[in-house]
């Protein structure tokens, strides 16, 4: 496993890998890596010639407000589990590199980005966005591997994917849990004993969505009411919001249809988690795998 930290030379390892005509795919991270990460990493094993792993806490993605000097930074073990996993290259840009001084440029994808998490979060989406089409011109895989867990940002980096002709494909991949039920996430380590205990509430609401759905509900209000309901009863937590939204556009959704995302953000003490499931007819317990369905990306 080869670490870079300079976009010149990563470029040149990766237009050597081009001339023999391999495949790349490309995960990228903030670091604190947990199993959900790895599971991305282990597909994008499998289904690539050379798999590149980016480890870069983005400062353009966080508000004034938020957790950027507190996010978990875990290198060592970040970089063990990668070449366990047998990732090729590591990408590990300083703040000055992706960002110099004068830097001026940003993406936008308007529309999707000020909804659901855009709206508590303003800007965050554009910074997912910048730093992804920085990483797509130094990396420039065949693959991205995304987390459905954050369904949004991966509805989002889909329509930039295609609205600036990046030469790339999407794929989603289903969210790890823990036994408890919570989707992991590099956030959970915030969370006491207790609040870990309420934030299983989220997959809760989630599970009860979907029975409410395989029951006969197909009104998104009363299903929305009714995980407000259960999520209030924890006194650590305050909803920022439970929606059901088309997955393509996001826009709200009065009736439950096949292809529709449920998507919950909570804070449980101060902590900000989300979570989601996508409604398909007949998809179990989750609702996984639906991503796979929905056109986005390259083919
Ligand atoms: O999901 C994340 O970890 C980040 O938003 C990403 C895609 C690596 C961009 O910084």
């Amino acid at each position: 496993m080869k670490v870079f930290r300079s976009p010149e030379k990563l470029s040149i390892a990766i237009n050597r890998i081009k001339q023999n005509k391999k495949r790349v795919g490309f995960v990228p991270t903030m670091g604190a890596l947990h199993a959900g990460h790895l599971s991305l990493i282990k597909q994008a094993v499998k289904e690539n010639n050379t798999v590149v792993v980016s480890i870069f806490v983005n400062p353009a993605q966080f508000g004034p407000q938020e957790d950027l000097k507190k996010y978990p930074r875990l290198l060592k073990m970040d970089l063990a589990l990668c070449r366990q996993a047998g990732v090729d290259f590591i990408f590990l840009p300083e703040n000055k590199i992706m960002y110099p001084r004068g830097y001026s440029t940003f993406v936008n994808v308007e529309g999707l980005s000020e909804v659901l998490c855009g709206s508590s979060r303003p800007g965050h989406f554009r910074g997912v966005a910048t730093v992804v089409a920085k990483l797509f011109n130094i990396v420039r895989p065949d693959v991205l591997y995304l987390g459905q867990k954050d369904a949004q940002q991966a509805v989002i980096i889909a329509r930039m994917i295609k609205d600036l002709n990046f030469p790339v494909k999407v794929k989603v991949l289903p969210t790890v849990r823990g036994n408890d039920g919570v989707a992991l996430s590099s956030r959970n380590a915030y969370l006491s004993d207790k609040e870990r205990e309420d934030a299983v509430v989220l997959s809760k609401a989630l599970l009860l969505a979907q029975s409410l759905i395989d029951n006969g509900q197909r009104h998104a209000d009363r299903i929305i009411n009714r995980m407000k309901e259960l999520i209030s009863k924890k006194r650590s937590a305050r909803i920022d919001y439970a929606a059901v939204v088309d997955l393509e556009n996001l826009m709200p959704l009065k009736k439950i249809k096949p292809g529709c995302l449920i998507a919950l953000a909570v804070k449980i003490g101060k902590t900000r988690l989300i979570d989601n499931i996508i409604i398909r007819e007949g998809s179990g317990k989750w609702g996984q795998n639906y991503f796979s369905k929905i056109k986005i990306g390259k083919k």
